[in-house]
């Protein structure tokens, strides 16, 4: 069957989704806009020809938004996997960025010229769709470029398909500086539909599994339960538990990143090694594309004033969660009670949905990697 309703609906007749009117009306509106990409361009006439007619717009994409565990992701990935236009790409925001930064410093080194002209036309030959998961906006570096590098890639014909927890009013809230940012606010929403997946049901919730793979609290038995589990993914003799390979990985900018335990696809790290020190968004990525599990030992409780910690730590578990990567952890308590006061609370729910989902037996038997 093809096309992105018939898909879901398979997928409904199958047992594997429960029926959902509010995802199959967004099922809907993608096959519409996948009929509309896969249309071939009408070829200028001659008129066209002879005055220069400007190339049509580029359709219009879609802005899904909602709270956690709704099925935009889902529902987006279903579209991806279905429609046929090539290039296209779909891509985390923040390792976009990551990846849009680093062109334009490589353009700047390059050339003293502008380095967003350049920049857009190099992505906009990587891709003509772009689906977007998880778009969000927290950083004055990305605030800053994000109008003039759209306004390109719009004009350059790129469709835009996005996932967020949050309207499109409601992105960089509170940012620095955010009246320069409303201009970008205004061309997503020209050039993006938006629609809210907003349903009652957290999907990701309901499939609660009971795998013990969250320990509370930290202490000896833990301990004790996760270094079982580790000898017993990596076949490592627990009588050499002292001689566990450490690791150094690279990270991209040019850094470098210690591993205290590297064994198989399976790493140990203590939170405060990952959280407590100015780790951001690369190193967590180099992280799950590296490794398929991950323990992380000795989870506090966060208080306000463990604000920094509370948002590395959503950053990790996203990149975590995106690669599907098995997480195995102590803490002092479970997902819902870590973070309950403070910056970022907001952004730490969809943590919580996740940390929950990453324990249940259906996350737990997916395949590692990105998409
Ligand atoms: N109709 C449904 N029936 C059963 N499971 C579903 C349904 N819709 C989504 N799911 C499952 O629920 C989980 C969460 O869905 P998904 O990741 O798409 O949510 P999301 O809206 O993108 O959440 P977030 O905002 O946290 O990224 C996934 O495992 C997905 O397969
Ligand atoms: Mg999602």
């Amino acid at each position: 069957m093809a096309g992105v309703a018939a898909a879901y609906a398979a997928l409904v007749a199958a047992g594997e989704l429960r029926a959902d009117p509010a995802q199959a009306a967004v099922a809907a509106r993608l096959q519409e806009l996948a009929e509309t990409l896969e249309a071939p361009t009408p070829k200028p006439g001659l008129f066209g020809r002879l005055f220069g007619a400007e190339a049509p717009p580029p359709a219009r994409g879609l802005y899904l938004w909602g709270g956690v565990g709704r099925g935009k992701s889902m529902v987006m990935d279903l579209f991806f996997g279905q429609v046929a236009v090539e290039p296209r790409q779909r891509v985390h925001f923040h390792e976009f960025m990551l990846e849009i930064h680093a062109a334009i410093h490589a353009a700047r080194e390059a050339s003293g010229e502008d380095p967003i002209p350049q920049v857009a036309r190099w992505q906009a030959g990587r891709a003509r769709l772009l689906c977007f998961d998880e778009m969000q906006v927290k950083d004055i570096a990305d605030a800053a470029i994000l109008g003039r590098l759209f306004t390109a890639l719009f004009a350059a014909g790129v469709t835009v398909v996005a996932t967020s927890n949050r309207p499109p009013d409601d992105l960089y809230k509170d940012g620095l500086n955010r009246a320069l940012f409303l201009p970008f606010i205004a061309l997503l929403k020209e050039r993006c539909e938006v629609v809210a997946l907003d349903g009652p049901t957290d999907y990701r919730m309901a499939r609660l599994a009971g795998a013990r793979t969250w320990l509370v609290p930290n202490g000896p038995e833990a301990t004790a339960a996760l270094a079982a589990s580790f000898f017993a993914l990596t076949d490592y003799p627990v009588e050499d538990r002292a001689r566990v390979p450490t690791e150094t990985i690279a990270v991209p900018g040019g850094r470098s990143l210690f591993v205290p335990k590297s064994l198989k696809g399976v790493a140990v790290f203590s939170f405060a090694r990952l959280c407590r020190q100015p780790l951001g968004a690369a190193d967590y990525l180099a992280i799950a594309r590296r490794y398929h599990t991950v323990f992380i030992v000795g989870i506090p409780r966060l208080a306000p004033e463990n604000r920094n910690e509370a948002v590395r730590f959503v950053t990790l578990i996203d990149a975590l969660y995106e690669h599907k990567v098995k997480l195995l952890a102590s803490a002092d308590a479970v997902p819902a009670e870590l973070y309950t006061a403070g910056d970022g609370v907001f952004e730490f729910e969809r943590t919580v949905s996740r940390l929950i989902e990453m324990q249940s037996a259906d996350y737990l038997a997916r395949g590692h990697g990105a998409g």
